[in-house]
Formats: structure tokens, C-alpha cells, sequence
């Protein structure tokens, strides 16, 4: 088991966290903690703000607000909406994979792994060419990356791959890739976002004991954004759930499951019962148009992958084109819809209750029940 002096202390904390692109408020006054050697998971609907959060912890984005705070294991302390992102991975120890796939696709598996271990080889050569050449610690350094590099390749079951480029594997095999080398930095905290995504039954089954492998037998903790819904509920420790880039719902996964917040943002609340509630509290509540141009103040930095490099010679896929943004028109939130219905229920409750006492607003609709489908 891991010792050090932060081991209780949860190792992320989210404060008050807000990013804004020009008019839209991307995520707004978001706080939530994941604990140490859990794996925690981030769900919403698309475009909830679910990759902005990781684009903040990684420092991909600064925030228009809030702090963002990890304890390393040895004691030592981060605010990660301060430091540049090469810092936050090589100091803070945090890495990440990508909602679409980011290896470099004419190396092979094996240089992969090794690039990603660059850090730790360039400090081991003490950036002199002696160094390189295999004096001092960087040929033992070197054989170190090589285990590693192995070590992660037989995990993810391609070790007979080894020497094929990144390119040629399949999907799903590319998705494992990018977490084994993501896990080649020796992370403290692995941010995944929706690793999942576009696997088959059988490869999101190995991707979960994958996750369960990484979370019992390296210490490492997980940040999980996930749509799989199978993979969140049977892995994840704890769950925060976000709406339109405000968090609705945190708990454990069999809380978050049945809350009715989260139910109305996933299923949507009924139609009729949304017009009774918009005519109840009036249509100002509706949330207006919002100017959604991206804001080059905070975008991304011009080294912003996982290891600080400019991303060249990557490998494309279908949905490329539209990059990680998610496109939404900015509407109503469930939850708040049903939040206010559960408003006027209370209030329409108290009016039955004391009936004599002149209230002539109350429609003569339909009384909403369970405020969803
Ligand atoms: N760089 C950006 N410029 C403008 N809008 C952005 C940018 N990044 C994200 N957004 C917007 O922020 C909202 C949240 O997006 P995102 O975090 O990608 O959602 P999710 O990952 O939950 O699907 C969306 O409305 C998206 O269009
Ligand atoms: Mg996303």
C-alpha cells in the first residue's frame, strides 16, 4: 500500500469553478472533490461541460474562475490553474487521454510509450550529450522506460505488437494504447475522457478491468468522463453529474442513479408539465440566447498535449472535424425544470391545504406527478 503525507486528503479538489467562452458560461461555480485511489466519474449530457472541467485540470484552459487544487502524495501541494500544462504533468502529475484519440501514428507502440517517459530520460541524461551517450543514470534510466514501456504493453494485451506503428491498430486497441501511455508517465491522477467511446461490448468490458487493474494495483487515482453508462455504474466510486456546466447531482453511483435531477436531464421532463412550470414562474426564467464564439483569452495554449509538445502526425478520426467541442443550443436545464416543479407541487400543495384562502392563479391542468417520463 502507498504512504505519504497527503494520503487522506482527497486529491482533487474543484472550487468554484467557472469558464466562460465570450456569452456562455461553458461551466458555472462548479466545486467537487475526488478522493484519493478512487475512480471518480464526471457524466452529463453533451456539452454539459464535461471536457472544458479536464481542460482546466490540465491546464489546456485557464479558468475565468475558481481553483483548482491537487495534493501530491508526498505533501506537496498544487493549484493547478496556475501552472502551465507541461508543469501540471511533469510536477503535479497528472495525465490525460483524449475524447478523440491522440497517438503518434507513424510510431510504433513501443516509441510511443518511451516518448512519454521523454521527462524522466532528458533529467536522467542530465541534458548533456555524455549523458545521452550513457554516462551517469541514463542508460540505466533508459532500461527502466524499456520495462515500463513492456510492462503497460502486456497490461493492455498488446506486447506482440510492439513494433507495429500506432497507426495500423484498431480502435479499440488505440484507445488502450493511449492510457498505457498515459500511465508510462506515472501519473498520481489519470483523466480519461470517455475512453470508452466507440468500444464494443467485449473491448468496454476489458477497459473496465483495465480501470480496476490501474486502481487497485498502482495507486494511481481516476478522473473518468464517460456515456457509457454500464462502464460508469459498475466502475466508478463516486459520480458528480453536471447540466449545462452546473453540477445537479454527487454521490455514490447508486444515489446519482436514482436522483430525479439527473433522471430529468437524461430523459428530459414532461412536455406538458414544462409549459405548466414556464407559465408558472414565467418565461424570463428561460435562459437566454448566448453567444457561443470561442474566446481566444482562454483557449487552448500552443503546447497542449499530454506532453507539452506541439501535436503533429496524430491519428484523425471521423468526428475530427468538430474537434472535442460539442455544439449546444443553450436551453433549458432539466434539472432546473424540475427543480421548479417540484417548486409549484410545494406550492399548489400549501394552496390545497388551506383552501379558503383565495388563491385564483392555479391552473386547472393536470397536477405534474413525478416531474418525468
Ligand atoms: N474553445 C471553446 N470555445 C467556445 N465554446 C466552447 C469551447 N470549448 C467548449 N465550448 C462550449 O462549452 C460547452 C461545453 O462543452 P464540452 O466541455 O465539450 O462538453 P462535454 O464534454 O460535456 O460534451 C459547449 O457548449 C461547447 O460548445
Ligand atoms: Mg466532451
Amino acid at each position: 500500500m502507498l504512504t505519504g503525507p497527503n494520503m487522506d486528503k482527497p486529491i482533487l479538489s474543484v472550487e468554484h469553478l467557472s469558464m466562460k467562452f465570450g456569452g456562455l458560461v461553458a461551466i458555472g461555480d462548479l466545486s467537487f472533490q475526488a478522493k484519493r485511489g478512487e475512480i471518480t466519474a464526471l457524466i452529463g449530457p453533451n456539452g454539459a461541460g464535461k471536457t472544458t472541467v479536464f481542460n482546466c485540470i490540465t491546464g489546456f484552459y485557464k479558468p475565468s474562475e475558481g481553483m483548482i487544487r491537487m495534493s501530491g502524495r508526498d505533501g506537496q501541494e498544487f493549484l493547478l490553474e496556475r501552472m502551465p500544462d507541461f508543469r501540471i504533468t511533469a510536477h503535479a502529475k497528472v495525465a490525460r487521454t483524449f475524447q478523440n484519440i491522440r497517438l503518434f501514428s507513424g510510431m510504433t507502440l513501443l516509441e510511443n510509450l518511451l516518448v512519454a517517459q521523454h521527462n524522466k530520460l532528458m533529467h536522467a541524461s542530465g541534458f548533456t550529450v555524455l549523458g545521452l551517450l550513457g554516462i551517469g543514470g541514463y542508460r540505466k534510466a533508459s532500461a527502466e522506460s524499456i520495462d515500463l514501456a513492456k510492462h503497460w504493453l502486456e497490461k493492455i494485451d498488446l506486447i506482440h505488437r510492439a513494433d507495429d506503428p500506432a497507426g495500423d491498430l484498431p480502435y479499440g486497441a488505440q484507445r488502450r494504447l493511449e492510457i498505457a501511455r498515459a500511465m508510462c508517465t506515472a501519473p498520481e491522477l489519470l483523466c480519461l475522457d470517455e475512453p470508452a467511446a466507440g468500444l464494443n461490448p467485449k473491448e468496454s468490458l476489458h477497459l473496465n478491468q483495465l480501470l480496476n487493474d490501474i486502481k487497485e494495483n498502482t495507486g494511481t487515482s481516476i478522473l473518468l468522463i464517460e456515456h457509457d453508462m454500464s462502464v460508469v455504474m459498475k466502475i466508478s466510486d463516486h459520480v458528480v453529474v453536471l447540466e449545462y456546466g452546473r453540477k445537479i447531482s454527487d454521490g455514490n453511483p447508486d444515489l446519482v442513479k436514482h436522483d430525479p435531477r439527473v433522471i430529468a436531464a437524461y430523459l428530459g421532463v414532461d412536455d406538458e408539465e414544462v409549459v405548466d412550470v414556464l407559465t408558472a414562474v414565467g418565461d424570463d426564467q428561460v435562459i437566454e440566447e448566448l453567444d457561443a464564439e470561442p474566446d481566444p483569452a482562454h483557449g487552448p495554449s500552443a503546447s497542449s498535449s499530454m506532453m507539452a509538445g506541439p501535436i503533429s502526425d496524430t491519428i484523425a478520426h471521423a468526428d475530427e472535424d468538430n474537434g472535442e467541442i460539442v455544439k449546444v443550443s443553450p436551453g433549458a436545464s432539466k434539472a432546473l425544470e424540475y427543480d421548479e416543479l417540484q417548486a409549484l407541487n410545494a406550492r399548489k400543495a400549501k394552496a390545497a391545504a388551506k383552501p379558503a384562502a383565495g388563491k385564483a392563479r392555479a391552473k386547472p391542468a393536470g397536477a405534474p406527478k413525478g416531474g418525468r417520463k
